[in-house]
Formats: C-alpha cells, structure tokens, sequence
C-alpha cells in the first residue's frame, strides 16, 4: 500500500509564548516534528510525507528538509487555518488516485510506528480508520458517537449536546482512508458549525451516511496521542517520554538509582550491570559497555554526536563527558571536563578540575588534578601533575604538544606549544617548558631558589 502522509504543522502555537514555532519546540532534545520525522522514517511503504505549514513556514520546512533522512517531504503552504478539513484540502493536489493517507499532526510527537501500522492495516477490510482514546476528562476533545452499528459521526466539543459530552471516547485526530475517498469526501465538508472552521471529523459522519465502514484502534499508551499546546502540556510529556525510556533501559538491566531522575535526548546503548546515579543527562548517541558506572549528576554526550565508554568505566559525580571515547577500566572525575575529541585508553585517570580537548592519553596515562589538556598526544604511563597547562594557543592558532611515554610532568608545568616532552623526561614542578625535552632528560626552568637569612618582617602602621 503506497502510503502518503499529511502531517499538519500550520498552527501558529501562540500560547508557547516563544519565538520558536511550537512544532520546533525540543522534547528529549528533539524538535516536536523530528519525532514524527524519525517515526515515519521507519515505515518504508510511505511514499511522501506532505508537510502543512502556515505560521512560521520557512523555519518548518527548513527543518524538514534538513531531517528528513529517507523521507521525501512535500511542503504544502496553507495561508490561512480556516481547520484541519481545509489544512488536509491542501494537500490534495499531490496526492495519487490510488493508496491511502494518513493524517498526522507535528504537535503529537509520539506515536509508535507499530500503532500506525496497526491503523493502516485497518484499510484492508475498511473505509476509514480512527484513533481514538477513552479519556477520565474528555474535555475538549471531540466525542465518538456510535450506534448499534458502529461509529457514526464525531461531534467537537463546542459543537456537543450536554448527553454528548459525557462520552469519554474521544477523537486523537488521527486517522487513515484510502485517498479515493478522501477526495471525494473533503469537497463535501463545510463550515457550519460553532468555530466556522472545516472540521476534518466531518468525514465520519458523511462516510457512515453511505454505510461506509469505520473502524476504531487505541493507541498501546496514552503518550502516544497526546499533543502539546503549551510549556506545561510540553513539560509534562517531556516527564511521561523521560520515565518511558528510564523503564526500558530498566527492563535491559540498566540499574537506574531513581528513574524519575534520569534524562535522554537521544540513543543510549547498554551493555549488562551498568549502574545510573540520580541527575544524569545522556544527549547524542552514547553506548556504556559492561559494568560502566555514572555518578550522580553527570552530562554524557553530545547532541549530534557520539560518545563511547568502554567497560568497567567509573564516571564520578559532577562530570561533564562531550564528544569522547574512553577506554576500559578508565576513572573520570569528580568534576572533570572532558571536551571533544578526547581519547583515552584504557585505565587513564583523570581527576578532579581537569578539562581535556582534542587530546589522546596512551594507557594506564594520569591527569589527577586541576589541569587543561588540550591538542595533545599523550603516550602511555605518563603522569601529569596537579596544575599542569597545555598553552595551546597564541591568540590566533592552536599547536600541539605531546608527551612520550613514561614521562612525569611535574605540578603547576605550563608546556607552551608546540613542544615535545620525550620518553621518560621529567619535568620539575613549576617549569615553563617551551623547548623539546629529550628521552630521560630532566628539565628545570623556573627561577632559582634563594634564602635569605633574617628577613625582616614588614611592621604594622
Ligand atoms: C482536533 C479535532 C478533535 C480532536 C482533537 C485532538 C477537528 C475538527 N477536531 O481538534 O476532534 O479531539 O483535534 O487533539 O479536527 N491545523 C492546521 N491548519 C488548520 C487547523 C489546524 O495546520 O487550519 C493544525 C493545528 O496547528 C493543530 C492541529 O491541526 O496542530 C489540530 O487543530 P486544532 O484546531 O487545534 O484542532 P482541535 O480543536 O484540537
Ligand atoms: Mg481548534
């Protein structure tokens, strides 16, 4: 079945209160619409995504454009929002005589691709298939009326009897028909109602007048179809979709300290016995091997990109992972800071206040204190003492410095590059080092330590 979809993303979100068009509004990280985008890109049968803009139009389509991946996205402008009937009408001219659509809006980001499935399956044996929803409080939404029969019509809120508006099954919006009946029914729909607006709902009462067959499905959960209109509704979703992911690494053996704490925008990848403390953001792709442990309140990753922690890795408190690879048995933190680019083998140390960028450290390598590491090449059992600065930069361009094997810097060493210290080298604390230092040299360059006898003390005035 070729499938088009018609995603509405015309309204203009006034009550986001935001410069940001609401379908761009983040949730997990992730513009509304991108979820939809990422969705859609997993069912191949769909053919063309028919994308319903208005408000804020080039941002909306850039944005599709920019993400559609696999998809082909056909922007359709829609100049005023006289209602969803008249947002779908748009999007008539490009849809084929034959297939069906489905009819999806970019504020209800998380539908699953298996509840659509199950939707488009429907169109086999009917006419037209709904989501729908039983709701405690209904309200606002349009009610499923039904008979003996089936579904018969569905009537908005402002449109309802009292009795009516007592049904708790209420319209997600969302739903499915072959496009040969799409076509012929749409022109029929008018505005004759409490809003003047062309309500697309108005097909269900039109088809089962010609004894059309409806058919109903509900969503696996009430996430699915919720939309979001404003930062509360949005803050809410973001705290459902946030415990939904916390019990699926949960149920892949993930041991997270409290899952009402715990926050991903975007993939993470789980190896067995990892261990999640409170507070942590994971963002971009991050993949934890084995026995990887992160303490409380760390950042991992980066969005767009990747981060991996190899096995038994110790994250401690307060840590700030970006871009990296870091390798087994490796112990990061307190409070460290580890930038792109950094690449560590395996059991490196780094302690407390130290930063890293661009920088590889060989195995078994130590930065335990307050130090900056940056566009360097560090070999394998080197020490960097506490206070050591990589002086990478001249105010225009950044130079390299690398550090050989076994070489032990001592603390409070500013290496200006670009400068090599060799195999073995010691460097006394306290040095400038701005020439090479050869294997197993020791360099001193600070000034000279005198003592002065019987040095008066200054008096008070
Ligand atoms: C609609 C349904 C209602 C359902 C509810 C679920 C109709 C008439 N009503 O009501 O039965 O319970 O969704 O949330 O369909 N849009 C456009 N162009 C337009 C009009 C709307 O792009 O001309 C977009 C809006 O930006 C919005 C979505 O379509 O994202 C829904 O439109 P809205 O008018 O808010 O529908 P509801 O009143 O919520
Ligand atoms: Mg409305």
């Amino acid at each position: 079945m070729n499938i088009s979809v018609i995603l509405l993303a015309a309204g203009a979100g006034t009550r986001m209160r935001s410069h940001l068009p609401k379908v761009l509004q983040p949730l997990a990280g992730k513009p509304l619409i991108g979820h939809i985008l990422e969705t859609l890109n997993k069912i191949p049968s769909i053919e063309q995504c028919c994308v319903i803009t208005g408000h804020e139009r080039a941002r909306v389509e850039s944005f599709c454009e920019a993400n559609k991946h696999d998809l082909t996205i056909q922007p359709v402008y829609q100049s005023e929002q006289l209602g969803t009937a008249h947002a779908v009408k748009q999007a008539i001219p490009y849809l084929p005589d034959e297939g069906v659509s489905l009819v999806l809006y970019a504020d209800v980001p998380l539908l699953k691709v298996s509840t659509l499935e199950k939707l488009i399956a429907l169109l086999k044996d009917h006419d037209l298939a709904l989501l729908t929803q039983e709701l405690d409080n209904p309200f606002g939404y349009g009610r499923i009326l039904r008979d003996q029969t089936g579904v018969k019509s569905i009537v908005e809120e402002k449109d309802a009897t009292d009795d009516e508006r007592l049904i708790t099954e209420v319209n997600t919006g969302i739903l499915a028909l072959p496009n040969r009946l799409l076509k012929h029914y749409l022109p029929l729909i008018d505005n004759n109602n409490q809003q003047r607006e062309y309500y697309l709902t108005d097909l269900v009462g039109l088809m089962s007048q010609d004894s059309l067959g409806i058919e109903t499905l509900q969503p696996e959960s009430a996430m699915e179809v919720q939309g979001v209109n404003d930062k509360a509704q949005l803050a809410t979703l973001e705290r459902a979709f946030q415990y939904y992911q916390a019990e699926k690494l949960l149920h892949q053996g993930v041991t997270l300290a409290d899952p009402l704490r715990f926050d991903l925008r975007g993939q993470l990848n789980v190896g067995k016995d990892v261990f999640i403390d409170v507070n942590c953001v994971f963002q971009g792709e991050v993949v934890l091997g084995n026995h990887v442990s992160i303490g409380p309140n760390c950042i991992i990753g980066e969005i767009g990109k990747t981060v991996i922690i190899e096995d038994y890795v110790e994250i401690k408190a307060n840590s700030i992972v970006e871009a990296a690879e870091i390798g087994e048995s490796s112990m990061i933190g307190p409070y460290a800071r580890i930038r792109p680019d950094s690449k560590f083998a395996a059991h490196v140390k780094i302690g407390n206040f130290v930063e890293t960028k661009k920088t590889s450290l060989g195995a078994g390598s130590k930065v335990n204190h307050l130090s900056y590491v940056g566009d360097a090449v560090i070999g394998e059992q080197v020490n960097i003492g506490a206070g050591t600065i990589t002086c990478n930069y001249d105010g225009v361009n950044k130079f390299q410095t690398t550090i050989e094997n076994g070489a032990f810097i001592g603390s409070n060493t500013s290496l200006v590059a670009p400068v090599t210290v060799a195999k073995n080298a010691v460097v006394g604390a306290g040095s400038t080092i701005t020439r090479e230092v050869k294997d197993n040299q020791l360099a001193i360059a600070r000034g000279k330590q005198r003592n002065i006898d019987n040095w008066p003390k200054p008096e008070k005035k």
